[in-house]
């Protein structure tokens, strides 16, 4: 299946961006044809997709208030959505990373999406002297989540 797929995000630190493209590149590899958008610079209809990954960071305990345009769009309730976050609680608690940031907003938005994730943001670099905690990127979390993406669109 050529599914066509939106991959969005908004980022500050540059954290959500760096899982974009290796999710998009996951995806890209496995067959999809993929559009990445980063939200700064333009807000997508996702209409004209058959598949949405949406991507944020998180600050004060408040994801960006620009990626949540996207959420408010009707015709993302048709999709296949998918939703990740980058923060910094997610670098010990993901699970609770995706509770406290993520899931009030899908109720918020009556979204269903198949999957939800959080995976460890950046630290600033005066913050992580602190605790000696510097490099906190996984990528590969993020490149695995992409596979199941695609096993999961291209088994529908
Ligand atoms: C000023 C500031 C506030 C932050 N507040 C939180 C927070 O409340 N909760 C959290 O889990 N992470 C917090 N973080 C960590 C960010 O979520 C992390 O830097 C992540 O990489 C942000 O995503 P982005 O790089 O895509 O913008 C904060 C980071 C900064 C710089």
């Amino acid at each position: 299946m050529n599914s066509k797929t939106l991959v969005a995000y908004f980022t500050k630190g540059g954290a959500s961006e760096e899982y974009a493209k290796v999710i998009g590149e996951m995806l890209t590899a496995n067959g999809l044809v993929v559009e990445t958008c980063n939200l700064a610079h333009d807000i997508p209809d996702v209409a004209a997709f058959d598949t949405v990954v949406l991507g944020t960071g998180v600050r004060i305990s408040r994801v960006y208030r620009r990626w949540k345009k996207v959420l408010k769009q009707k015709a993302l309730s048709s999709k296949h959505l998918f939703m990740f976050l980058s923060s910094g609680t997610a670098i010990e608690e993901p699970d609770k990373a995706v509770e406290k940031f993520l899931r009030p907003l899908v109720e918020q938005y009556g979204l269903k999406p198949k999957s939800l994730v959080s995976f460890p943001g950046k630290i600033p670099e005066k913050w992580a002297k602190l605790d000696g905690q510097k490099e906190t990127m996984k990528p590969d979390k993020a490149k695995a989540w992409a596979q199941e993406i695609a096993h999961q669109v291209q088994s529908k």
